[in-house]
């Protein structure tokens, strides 16, 4: 319990010392994915979502590459599950009708990835595990990864991918 009362949510924190670490990261969520899993992924420009995405892909046995989707907002790809790659990033106003059809209730079936997931505050699924990117030491390959789940679900997902580092 915090001081407002609230329980707080489970959560963690991961050390990454490169892209391909990020990868392997992203390819034990992938393994680990089941239908209706949603990863929120934060973080700055040149953080590693795209890398931690692309992992996940492959963890979901997607063959297309990944890449971000620079002028379309959503890629889908077909896995062991279908996945579904958004990013946020040119998304202006979280409020906008299109965030809408952005986050829809037919993608349960898969599994969603959002890059730039604070800029759909309030779109996204209640149940997801969102991870925060971070750059914390002047190091160009090392990041940390924060995760925090919400749901069940969510948190066995981090428990198998991010619980031991
Ligand atoms: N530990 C790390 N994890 C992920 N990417 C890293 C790491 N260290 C260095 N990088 C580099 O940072 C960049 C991350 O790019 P990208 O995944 O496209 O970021 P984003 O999607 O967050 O903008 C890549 O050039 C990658 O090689
Ligand atoms: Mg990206």
């Amino acid at each position: 319990m915090d001081r407002s009362g609230a329980a707080a949510l489970p959560r963690g924190s991961m050390r990454s010392d490169g892209p391909d670490s990020t990868r392997s990261i992203g390819r034990a969520l992938g393994r680990g994915a089941t239908a209706g899993t949603v990863l929120a992924l934060v973080g700055e420009l040149g953080a590693g979502k795209t890398q931690l995405a692309k992992g996940v892909a492959d963890g979901l046995d997607v063959r297309s590459v990944v890449n971000s989707p620079t002028f379309v907002l959503m890629n889908e790809h077909i896995g062991r599950l279908r996945l579904y790659h958004i990013d946020a990033y040119r998304l202006g106003d979280p409020e906008e009708a299109l965030a809408a059809g952005l986050i829809d209730e037919r993608q349960a079936d898969g599994v969603v990835v959002v890059e730039w997931a604070d800029r759909l505050a309030g779109w996204l699924p209640a149940e997801r595990l969102e991870i925060t990117l971070l750059a914390p030491v002047p190091d160009p390959s090392v990041r940390e990864l924060r995760w925090e789940a919400h749901g069940p679900a969510h948190e066995r997902l981090a428990a198998m991918a991010m619980g031991v580092p």
